[in-house]
């Protein structure tokens, strides 16, 4: 389609990011390819993959992951959505919502989760999570506590993430999904071991 033959730079990128993408625009021109690699900018990325923080690029064993490899939620046509955000809706709802509001939205206590998922880094809200925050003085009183050591939380970031980006990327609406794919023979080993329970 695009005539370029062996000028097609996709396994040059791949060898250049050093990390597994199975999807990459094959249109990356060479010479940007080329330069990258002179120049030596460890981390950088290819000008043409989307860069946004929501976009499904790759899937592995049922996990989405954007450009930027952060997890990310996928939502089919028809509702249908991936295991982590219809965990994720389960788990936010046993643990988080007393404080942060059903769905996310948020209550007079704490913020809404829908809008911090897509306004915070991936790796910002896992260390929020983790490890909590205060704000304690003569005006406020707002303790978000640490979850570290909490296996149901810990055990179910991501789920609870990418349920949360889905709600603030507008793209699930409220309620329990009612169409989910199944859950995957990787994630589900990967939830035991995490529980201690093999
Ligand atoms: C006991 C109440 C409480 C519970 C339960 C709770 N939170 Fe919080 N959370 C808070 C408060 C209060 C804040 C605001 C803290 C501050 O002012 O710094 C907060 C802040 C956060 C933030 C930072 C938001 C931002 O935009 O900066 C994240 C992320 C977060 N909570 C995630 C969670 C998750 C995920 C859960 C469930 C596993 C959870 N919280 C459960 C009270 C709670």
């Amino acid at each position: 389609m695009n005539g370029r033959g062996s000028l097609n730079p996709r396994p040059f990128v791949l060898r250049l990011k050093g990390r597994k993408m199975t999807k990459i625009t094959p249109a990356v021109p060479m010479t940007l390819a080329v330069l990258t690699l002179l120049a030596g900018a460890a981390g950088a990325q290819d000008a043409q993959a989307p860069k946004d923080n929501i976009t499904a690029v790759r899937d592995e064993d049922g996990r989405y992951y954007t450009a930027d490899d952060v997890p990310t939620f996928k939502i089919a046509e028809d509702g249908t959505v991936d295991w982590l955000t219809y965990s994720g809706f389960r788990r936010y709802h046993a643990e988080c919502h007393v404080c942060h509001g059903p769905e996310g939205e948020g209550s007079s206590y704490a913020p809404a989760l829908k809008k911090s998922a897509i306004a915070l880094d991936y790796y910002a809200f896992i260390d929020v999570v983790t490890n909590g925050r205060k704000k304690v003085n003569v005006a406020e009183h707002s303790v978000m506590p640490a979850f570290g050591e909490n296996v149901n939380v810990m055990c179910y970031l991501d789920d609870i993430y990418v349920y949360l980006k889905a709600r603030g990327a507008d793209a699930l609406p409220r309620g329990r999904p009612a169409k989910k794919e199944p859950k995957s023979d990787a994630i589900r080993d990967a939830e035991n071991s995490c529980l201690g329970n093999n």
